[in-house]
């Protein structure tokens, strides 16, 4: 995603944590006075290196969204390994200034296991190479999923949580295992009619957009559910 769909994802999970995970995350975030899960979800774009780069997506062959770890992400440096890192960091006696990292990148992460064309395919990285046209301007399908369907409605993150805040959250929110989530938005991308023609107008637009709606609503309650279990 976006700024936007990264800021809107942490308002959604502040709003959902419990007591002792949202005590324990303003500890960390108090260690960069003000702070807050929205401020620091972009933090892990705005930090990029050839290394972190490809902690941000996974890429499933077009035969398949069934992850195996030794044909998909063999030396851990994917969304996946990545998100498990960061979880067990959080759960050791690490420093807190290393948490804050960790809790920078997992909500971050989480974020991006929820845009489906980051659980995409390798032959046109994850959409990155197909070039469409949305309103006479050039884009591609994956920018057009990380920005374009949320800008064509605002840029600005308080009209989207109102927009989100309630959004019925559907039942699958408690699959949180990161696995079946990234199988989950492969699955997105593999649905008929995701792939649009090379031409994007109000068809695809009006067909997509509640799709991705939900796919923020669930990345904000898992990226809580997973935040309350690790302080239960
Ligand atoms: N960003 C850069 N390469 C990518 C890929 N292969 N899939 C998803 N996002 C990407
Ligand atoms: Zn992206
Ligand atoms: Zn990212």
């Amino acid at each position: 995603w976006g700024a936007t769909g990264h800021q809107v994802i942490g308002v959604l999970a502040e709003k959902q944590l419990g007591d002792k995970a949202r005590i324990q995350v303003q500890r960390l975030l108090d260690l960069e006075p003000g702070s807050t899960l929205s401020s620091i979800s972009t933090w892990a774009d705005e930090h990029k290196n050839p290394t972190t780069a490809r902690w941000h997506f996974l890429n499933f062959p077009r035969t398949s969204c069934s992850y195996g770890q030794s044909r998909d992400c063999p030396d851990g440096n994917c969304i996946l390994g990545a998100i498990d890192r960061q979880v067990a960091l959080l759960k050791s006696q690490a420093p807190q200034q290393a948490k804050l990292l960790a809790l920078k990148y997992l909500i971050h992460f989480i974020g991006d296991l929820h845009q489906p064309l980051h659980l995409g395919y390798m032959d046109d990285k994850g959409g990155n190479l197909y070039q469409i046209q949305a309103y006479k301007k050039g884009s591609n399908l994956h920018s057009l999923w990380d920005s374009g369907l949320i800008r064509f409605i605002s840029d600005d993150p308080q009209v989207w949580t109102d927009r989100l805040v309630h959004k019925p959250i559907p039942a699958r929110v408690n699959l949180i295992d990161p696995v079946r989530v990234a199988e989950e938005s492969c699955r997105i991308v593999a649905t008929p009619g995701f792939y649009p023609d090379r031409k994007v107008g109000a068809a695809y637009v009006d067909r997509w957009t509640s799709v991705l709606e939900q796919q923020m609503v669930l990345a904000g309650a898992r990226l809580a559910r997973t935040l309350n279990g690790l302080w239960p």
